[in-house]
């Protein structure tokens, strides 16, 4: 059984973001399946980078969809990015302390259960305002920086 999943009643209306997070479900799913097998080391701080650069990357692709499109409650969503982005960053520098120690799985179930929840709540209110405007699809192919140089921002 996968661990999470998505499904269509998550799309936000623009393929690109449903894109992105799909890849941040993978990216947990992949954690997930570290946790299960036990295995840390080399590959689950590889894991956890990647889930801090592709989160960074999405933050930024859908804060200038949203910006683009004039959505009203921008400031606030954007608040929720940092608390997220936060949360993953302490993670990950926790790893970087400890690399011997396993994912815990209260931390696994926190971050699905956040993504999902962000996905269902904060991020469908911005459905209406996006879904059938032009602007949307040409801001989240130009949006925010190039994953390459999140690449980069985000070094070992
Ligand atoms: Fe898709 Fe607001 O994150």
């Amino acid at each position: 059984m996968i661990y999470f999943q998505w499904y269509e009643g998550m799309s936000v209306g623009v393929p690109l973001i449903d894109s992105d997070h799909k890849a941040l479900i993978a990216i947990i799913n992949e954690l997930h399946a570290l946790t299960e097998a036990e295995r840390g080391g080399e590959t689950l701080k590889y894991v956890i980078r990647e889930l801090v650069r592709y989160t960074q990357f999405h933050f930024h692709r859908e804060e200038k969809v949203l910006q683009a499109c004039g959505y009203p409650n921008l400031a606030e969503h954007m608040q929720a990015h940092v608390g997220f982005i936060q949360y993953i960053n302490d993670v990950r520098n926790s790893h970087i302390r400890n690399p011997d120690k396993l994912f815990r799985e209260d931390i696994l179930d926190y971050l699905k259960d956040w993504l999902k929840r962000h996905i269902l709540i904060d991020d469908m209110a911005y459905r209406p305002f996006i879904e059938n405007d032009p602007r949307a699809n040409v801001a989240a192919l130009q949006g925010g920086p190039g994953l390459d140089e999140v690449r980069e921002s985000v070094r070992d």
